[in-house]
């Protein structure tokens, strides 16, 4: 019976405002592919390749299990953006208990890049072993897997911590080989203000420097001229980290910069626009919404600038506004192909006790001189780009 009416709640959405010359995005609300069934593929990404987006995200199940990756990473095409078919699942977790990706494990943001030296796409996750300890969240490390056609298979290929012994470009001299931290860190007792001055000096760049630096939140992003960069919430959360990749995109190039030490940037999004790079990230609440926040730079390696919160309106739909990011998180941002300044903002509105109902917010990306603007609308086409 649920069922039933899930599908018939599907279908009429789908002929509402996916079908026919009415085609469009109605965020926030189930979203069904070309079986009606909600979209799968949270903290998701999307790649163009040869005419046809790719939609690559999480698989979650029902209830709060669909947190940890019982599936694997879910891939949708489309032509249009609008209308998804199911193309399965492109990296399938293991039912190998030894497996770096057993089932079970936290997998968490899959983004995929196409490397054209190399003939391959790569995908990152962050990556989270079953039974980490001392916290589920104590693994951080980036993972990769490979595949020669782009909606998979996907085949694991490693998973690493950043960069051993080697020192970001940005980090002075006088702050490595350095452990200074109030006790208060240490009990855990420290406030956001301590823990912020703590992680502004560099203690986890220095206590990570041998084994590697943590990556949790990432992304990846590959600029006009072939250089990928992975970017990732390094030093447990405090600080994002933007690292070179090597030609193959599968591992790092050995260059890699902090960005904002110690103000606890998660779910970043890059895009670039005349030139300038552009990020989008959130503020560190766990599945719980905070404020979004921008930043602009003329290089992918820095200066980094804040820009603010770029997010405006209100969503009817469940009464959070800007302060909130609607109820979402930032996960990517699409630029649409054949338009000038046309980008998709993408957010996910977790549902962390029923993970696979977690719904997907897309708003246009509106642009004022250098800083851009991300206005909430219940329903729109691409039509806003034209
Ligand atoms: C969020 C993060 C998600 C997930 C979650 C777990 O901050 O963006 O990807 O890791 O925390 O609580």
């Amino acid at each position: 019976m649920m069922k039933r009416i899930y599908m018939m709640v599907g279908w009429c959405l789908s002929s509402m405002c996916l079908a026919g010359t009415s085609d469009g995005i109605v965020p926030g609300t189930v979203w069904p592919d070309d079986n009606g069934v909600h979209i799968n593929a949270h903290g998701g990404g999307i790649l163009f390749h040869e005419g046809t987006y790719y939609w690559f995200g999480e698989h979650k199940i029902e209830g709060a299990a669909g947190n940890r990756a019982q599936v694997g990473v879910h891939v949708y095409a489309s032509k249009d953006l609008c209308k998804w078919t199911d193309r399965g699942v492109a990296l399938s977790v293991d039912d190998d208990p030894d497996s770096e990706i057993t089932k079970g494990c936290i997998l968490e943001r899959p983004k995929v890049v196409y490397n054209a030296k190399t003939g391959k796409f790569v995908m990152w996750f962050h990556l989270e072993h079953l039974g980490a300890k001392p916290q589920p969240y104590s693994t951080a490390r980036s993972a990769v897997a490979v595949a020669d056609h782009v909606a998979g298979p996907y085949r694991f290929l490693h998973s690493l911590r950043a960069m051993p012994t080697i020192w970001p470009e940005n980090f002075p001299a006088e702050l490595r080989n350095r452990f200074d931290a109030p006790d208060s860190y240490y009990t855990s007792s420290a406030s956001w203000q301590e823990k912020a001055e703590t992680h502004q000096r560099g203690l986890a760049v220095n206590t990570c420097f041998h084994a590697g630096q943590m990556s949790r939140d990432q992304t990846v992003f590959v600029d006009d001229d072939g250089t990928a960069y992975h970017i990732a919430a390094s030093e447990h959360n405090a600080t994002l980290h933007i690292r070179e990749l090597d030609t193959t995109y599968t591992t790092y190039s050995g260059r890699y910069i902090r960005v904002f030490p110690g103000r606890f940037h998660e779910a970043p999004a890059v895009f670039k626009r005349k030139g300038k790079y552009y990020m989008v990230t959130s503020g560190c609440t766990g599945w719980a919404p905070n404020a979004a926040r921008s930043m602009v730079a003329d290089s992918m390696m820095g200066e980094w600038r804040e820009l603010g919160n770029p997010c405006k309106g209100i969503n009817p739909r469940n009464g959070l506004g800007a302060e909130k990011t609607f109820g979402g998180q930032s996960t990517f941002v699409l630029p649409v192909q054949g338009r000038q300044d046309a980008y998709i903002a993408m957010f996910d509105l977790w549902q962390p006790k029923n993970a696979i109902d977690g719904r997907y917010v897309w708003l246009p990306v509106e642009f004022e001189g250098d800083s851009f603007f991300i206005h909430w609308k219940d329903e729109w086409n691409l039509g806003v780009f034209d």
